[in-house]
């Protein structure tokens, strides 16, 4: 028996509160836990805002889609006395152990935590952008591509209907996966990423040539985090929030622009932003978020503090938080090179892909 807390970190994802409720119901079932959930975040520990939570408070969410204990960007070394406080908390409420369910950022300061003492960590991988390395998937990623494709699968009918080019900008700030997945699945024209900075101009000549064929309707997918290849096209930095955060959002319309100025053909946009995180998790996440759940309660008790739940050959294991930091997961260049193969055109400098387009649909 131990006591264990749980706090919700970073930007919210579908699949946080299933992932509580599998904490929850094996810490208690299984291991006699007494469980306690942090509201928003690290905020929540520094202030000593929690709450007990057992079987009965996690009843109805787990299809629902945020986090019931709220969560923030706030973290212990933030302010002067950040650390101490948090101290303070965690020795008022008598923790032995807490489980971080965050991204990038917020798995970095639950590693900090465990290695200056503060308090034994599991992480799990949270994050609809899939960015984070050591596992094959985050939780929440599912949603955000079947979001993601089903918006493209309506957009191809109204471009269709007018003869237009639609844009689609989706989430991913470091990375590509959502687009690459939601590009191929809705079948795009062409699909931009951060990891392959794009010429505007070969996009506008794809469109072209397209439509040269008889092919009116076209879908390009742009990640928020895509950028031109140097010395092709300016763009304004993004702005910083309060935790150094860069407010994303903004490339789906200065791409459409270009492609309308270059091709002349009417051009639409479509941000998807924070649609693609909100609402209830799909079957997979939810099904993903149990596993993690009750792998992140195991971990407490079975050797893993430091550890991140992670998913690898479809089974869930623990990897040290350490190999976790410092770098994220691409998208694999050998799902690019199968995204490639069925987009109009690749736009990486490789040899251009053989597979041609029949229809404007996919
Ligand atoms: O990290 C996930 C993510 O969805 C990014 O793709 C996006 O840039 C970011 O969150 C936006 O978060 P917020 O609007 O909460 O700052």
């Amino acid at each position: 028996m131990a006591r264990v807390g749980v706090l919700t970190s970073g930007g919210d994802c579908p699949g946080l509160n299933a992932v509580i409720r599998a904490v929850v119901r094996r810490g208690e079932r299984h291991w006699g836990d007494d469980l306690v959930g942090f509201h928003d975040g690290w905020a929540g520990v520094i202030e000593g805002r929690w709450q007990a939570l057992d079987v009965e408070a996690m009843r109805g969410y787990l299809a629902r889609g945020g986090t019931m204990l709220g969560t923030s960007r706030v973290h212990p070394w933030m302010t002067d006395d950040g650390v101490e406080r948090a101290r303070a908390t965690l020795l008022d409420v008598g923790l032995d152990a807490l489980i971080v369910i965050g991204g990038e950022g917020s798995l970095a300061t639950a590693h900090r935590a465990h290695t200056e003492g503060i308090v034994p960590v599991v992480g799990v991988p949270k994050t609809i952008d899939n960015d984070i390395p050591c596992t094959e998937q985050t939780f929440g990623f599912d949603t955000a591509v079947s979001i993601a494709t089903e918006a493209i699968d309506r957009l191809h009918t109204t471009a269709e209907s007018h003869d237009r080019v639609m844009v689609v900008e989706v989430m991913g700030r470091h990375v590509g996966h959502i687009a690459t997945w939601a590009g191929i699945a809705g079948g795009a024209t062409v699909t931009l990423v951060p990891e392959h900075p794009f010429d505007i101009a070969a996009v506008a000549d794809i469109v072209r040539k397209r439509h040269e064929r008889g092919r009116y309707a076209s879908i390009v997918v742009v990640a928020e985090g895509a950028r031109p290849a140097p010395g092709t096209m300016e763009l304004a930095e993004p702005e910083v929030d309060r935790f150094g955060h860069k407010r994303l959002g903004g490339i789906g319309m200065v791409v459409a622009s270009e492609i309308e100025q270059r091709t002349g053909y009417e051009t639409r946009v479509t941000v998807l932003g924070h649609v693609q995180r909100g609402g209830s998790p799909t079957a997979y996440d939810r099904v993903l978020s149990s596993r993690y759940g009750v792998a992140s309660i195991d971990a407490v008790h079975e050797g893993g503090l430091g550890d991140m739940v992670a998913l690898q050959a479809g089974l869930i294991t623990c990897v040290p938080l350490a190999d976790v930091m410092g770098h994220l997961k691409t998208v694999d260049d050998r799902l690019w090179d199968v995204a490639n193969a069925l987009f109009e055109a690749r736009l990486d400098g490789r040899p251009p892909a053989s597979a041609d387009s029949e229809s404007a649909s996919p």
